[in-house]
């Protein structure tokens, strides 16, 4: 059974149709890019599958959780909502907490560990993520990647089924963007389940076990990396990342 299985989901926004008819699945331990045109709908899905946006229709399950869109409940919401975190491109750190505390801040404030155990695993967290040594600081005092690998430790400390990745590298400096790559390449290497939106077309590659490509709310392409977007991938993807190669 795959960990993540959407179908036939839809949101609409203020009457508009933001996402039709969307059907994919990613397996257990696989990372699952999204790619596609400003406005295509991409940051709305990775929302929807955290129902930060509520869906129209169709079915959501993730691990052992499946809401559907159009019978919503708390429970089934709530139950939802636990199976995955999201980092966002700004990384939103408490700054009036140290480095450590705000990785334990999730594990606290769900009642998920005690004190101690929160400790711990934040240190862990902050290890593989290579900032341990800046536990005790503040993150106004780090720079924007090492915010960034922050916010990837707070979001694997409850120990998520899914982690969500909505653009993690496009609001840092460029000589900042390789530092949080490899980060969650490391995460990738430890069969974490994960779904990232990102304009990196190198990494994508890299980091992809699927590819999908959606324009205008639907998924337009889906495949392997050498089938989307490889120099034989289909025309609109081609023309697509020669847009994004200009661009950045
Ligand atoms: N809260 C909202 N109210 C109105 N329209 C919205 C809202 N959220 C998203 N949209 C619309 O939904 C569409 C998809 O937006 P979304 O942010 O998901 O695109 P995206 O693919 O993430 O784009 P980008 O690459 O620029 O981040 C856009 O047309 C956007 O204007
Ligand atoms: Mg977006």
């Amino acid at each position: 059974m795959a960990l993540i299985e959407v179908k036939n989901l839809s949101v609409t926004i203020k009457q508009k149709k933001i996402l039709e008819d969307i059907n994919f699945a990613v397996e257990d331990g696989e990372v699952t890019v999204l790619v596609g045109p400003s406005g295509s709908g991409k940051t709305t899905l990775l929302r929807t599958l955290n129902l930060l946006q509520q869906p129209a229709a169709g079915t959501i399950q993730i691990g052992q959780s499946t809401v559907d869109g159009r019978k919503l409940n708390k429970k089934s919401t709530r139950a939802l909502r636990a199976e995955s975190t999201m980092v966002f491109q700004q990384f939103n750190l408490f700054k009036n907490m140290t480095v450590i505390e705000n990785v334990m801040a999730p594990l606290l404030l769900n009642k998920l560990a005690k004190w101690d155990e929160a400790h711990a695993v934040a240190e862990e967290r902050l290890r593989e993520v290579g900032l341990l040594e800046f536990a005790d600081k503040y993150p106004s005092s780090l720079s924007g990647g090492q915010q960034q690998r922050v916010s990837i430790a707070r979001a694997i400390a409850v120990k998520p089924a899914v982690v969500l990745l909505d653009e993690p590298t496009s609001a840092l400096d460029p000589e900042l963007v390789g530092s949080v790559l490899k980060t969650i390449l490391e995460l990738a290497k430890q069969h974490i389940t994960m779904v990232i939106v990102t304009h990196e077309m190198d990494f994508a590659r890299q980091i992809g076990n699927q590819i999908i490509f959606l324009e205008k709310g639907q998924i337009v392409h889906k495949g392997t990396p050498d089938e989307i977007l490889s120099d034989q991938g289909p025309e609109r993807v081609h023309n697509f990342l020669n847009s994004v190669s200009a661009a950045y």
